[in-house]
């Protein structure tokens, strides 16, 4: 997948000392004298913070330990340098992953059905990382957002809201308290038909929900039915983590069953998951961007690396209303692939996994004319044979490919 240009700067350059401004403004005199730079603010503050999310969200199902984030809020004696610290490390990065996605669509045409003025429903929105991902990929294209953060933790919706209203006085944001503590809170979920939304988008937050795949797909269908304009877009990011990732592609497989949703990306369709065939497979994009200075520093306090950034995403519309077509749909192409594994480059061929329609398959390309093949990208093959073991691509093209960075 692209990085795009305009959210990778702002990150890297911008974000941090505006948030540490914000940050300072926001608690005060009150609190620990705040600085993102300095080690001892760091140790103290922020990184056994980071340390316990860190390994609350590395969590496994079956630990026993499973409880969503707002549990967690709850078990600090310090809730505002807790929430400092999560909107430090990880606000940036869910930021970044949340703008290359929009970015994508906007890229595949996926977008333009949206029009100048998008309303968003941020769901489980935190320190609204998901719409500052939004408002960084639609920066400077004459787009108009308003976004409604909906967050059970009050604390972090205000912190994040005034940030927003910092940094991007031209974003409208609106918010919602409210904890969706069961399935019937969603569809009760109060909004008024004026206030439909064009783009739906929950950033790390579905897998909080614990509802199994056939209810959370029935319920969000009734809640989409009811929110989202008849173009509208609705946006999962979600870890990348074998367990979290497998969630969510249940969750696709579920909406899908109902016949009621268009997958969009990153599968190029509704084809069945590839990586659900087998019990311990999982499907993950991973971005490259640069570190804003204060992530470098944890990572390398916590012996964690962020310099990539991977997760599992998923875009969709519902169907049959309205009309969202990428520039690939235009029945031009021959079978499209989305690389979904790193490339091995061997013997003048490349060599990786890939999906398409029919399955998930394990391609050598030959004689590539250089060696940018990666995953995310997506291949036309028009000349190929073999099982999905063992299939060779021999004539094929690169259709979307991606620009990466190097950390300076
Ligand atoms: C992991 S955080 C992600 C926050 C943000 N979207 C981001 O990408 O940084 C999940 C958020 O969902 C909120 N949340 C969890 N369960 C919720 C519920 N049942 N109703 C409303 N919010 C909830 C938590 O309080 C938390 O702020």
């Amino acid at each position: 997948m692209r990085s795009p240009v305009n959210p990778v700067n702002w990150l890297k350059s911008e974000w941090q000392p505006e948030w540490e401004a914000h940050l300072k403004a926001y608690y005060g005199e009150s609190q620990e004298p705040i600085d993102l730079e300095g080690d001892r603010y760091l140790r103290r503050s922020v990184l056994p913070h980071i340390s316990n999310l860190s390994e609350h969200f590395n969590r496994l199902e079956s630990d026993g330990k499973d409880q969503g984030i707002s549990k967690y809020w709850k078990k600090s004696s310090n809730n505002s340098n807790q929430l400092a610290a999560y909107a430090s490390f990880f606000s940036p990065q869910n930021a970044m992953r949340v703008a290359a996605v929009l970015h994508e669509m906007r890229t595949h045409g996926l977008a333009d059905s949206l029009g100048e003025n998008i309303n968003i429903l941020d769901m489980g929105a935190g320190t609204g990382a998901a719409t500052l991902g939004a408002h960084l990929a639609f920066l400077g294209s004459g787009v108009n957002l308003c976004s409604t953060l909906l967050e059970s933790n009050q604390q972090a919706l205000k912190l994040g809201q005034s940030f927003l209203n910092r940094v991007a006085p031209n974003l409208e944001i609106k918010t919602k308290h409210q904890s969706l503590e069961n399935v019937s809170a969603l569809t009760q979920l109060g909004f008024e038909r004026r206030d439909a939304m064009d783009l739906w988008i929950s950033s790390f937050f579905i897998n909080e929900l614990h509802w199994s795949a056939a209810d959370c797909a029935d319920i969000l269908l009734r809640h989409w039915k009811r929110t989202l304009k008849p173009n509208g877009i609705a946006v999962f990011v979600e870890p990348a983590l074998q367990v979290q990732s497998r969630r969510l592609l249940e969750l696709r497989e579920a909406l899908i069953q109902t016949g009621e949703v268009q997958i969009l990306r990153p599968c190029l369709d509704n084809r069945p998951c590839g990586a659900l065939v087998a019990p311990r497979d999982w499907c993950h994009e991973r971005i490259s961007w640069w570190r804003p200075k204060v992530v470098m520093k944890l990572d390398a306090l916590t012996k964690l690396d962020h310099k990539e950034l991977a997760f599992t995403y998923l875009v969709l519309k519902l169907k049959p209303k309205g009309k969202v077509l990428s520039t690939l749909d235009r029945g031009e192409y021959s079978p499209l692939g989305r690389m979904i594994s790193e490339v091995k480059d061997q013997k003048n061929a490349l060599s990786g996994y890939a999906c398409f329609s029919d399955a998930k398959k394990y391609v050598r390309f030959s004689n590539p004319s250089d060696d940018t093949l990666n995953r995310g990208h997506i291949v036309e093959v028009t000349e190929g044979q073999g099982s999905p073991e063992a299939f060779h691509a021999k004539k094929w093209r690169e259709v979307y490919s991606t620009e990466s960075f190097e950390e300076s």
